[in-house]
């Protein structure tokens, strides 16, 4: 008897535009990412410059970094890594060399120097953000030229679908009832005033 075709439930927001594709699915992960360290290093700006650091700023901060916590570690690292890295290991990709091990690795760096973000919080933290941000624009560049392509090599489509399921069944693990386009809409109202707070600069998002 042929095996049952998965079905991709949609996201815990109910969002309309949930991706059909795994690449389109992290690619809009990683958009949102972006978006969120370009805020944090608006409010690393702001931290350690001359003045005051009002109470508003500090709550930007905090929540800032719990989108990292709760949305790019536990549910984007979390797709990656227990729902797409095994389906390519099973595909024939080596899961102890090459873009895998790197990936893997990455994401305990960047846990680490998170970590140190949040140690930090209280007082300027100009260079572990520096560090944590780098770190991140580099690996979302590095998985966009390294993993991606080896989504579209490897993986058929009844795998991809199956890769699909893995991914929701982790947002709704995450149990987070922002979902998607919660966590897209909170990253907005945090860009909003950090663009009042340096009208004189180009927005870069
Ligand atoms: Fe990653
Ligand atoms: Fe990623």
């Amino acid at each position: 008897m042929p095996e049952p075709k998965p079905t991709v439930p949609a996201s815990p927001a109910g969002s309309t535009a949930t991706p059909s594709g795994v690449i389109a699915d992290l690619v809009r992960d990683h958009g949102l990412i972006l978006r969120a360290t370009v805020a944090l290093e608006r409010c690393a700006a702001r931290l350690t410059a001359p003045g005051e650091v009002d109470k508003r700023e500090r709550e930007h901060l905090a929540l800032l970094l719990g989108f990292f916590r709760d949305f790019a570690e536990g549910i984007h690292d979390a797709k990656e890594e227990e729902a797409l890295i095994p389906a390519l290991v099973g595909a024939g990709v080596p899961a102890d060399t090459g873009i895998v091990r790197e990936i893997m690795d990455v994401h305990l760096q960047a846990t680490e120097r998170l970590a140190r973000v949040t140690a930090k919080r209280a007082e300027p933290a100009l260079e572990p953000i520096a560090d944590y941000s780098e770190l991140l624009r580099q690996h979302l560049r590095a998985e966009e030229h390294s993993l991606f392509p080896l989504v579209e090599r490897f993986l058929d489509p009844a795998s991809e679908q199956r890769v699909l399921v893995g991914f929701r069944q982790i947002e709704a693990r995450a149990g987070d009832e922002r979902g998607y386009d919660g966590f897209d809409r909170e990253i907005g109202r945090l860009l909003a005033p950090l663009d009042q707070l340096y009208p004189d600069r180009k927005r870069p998002w």
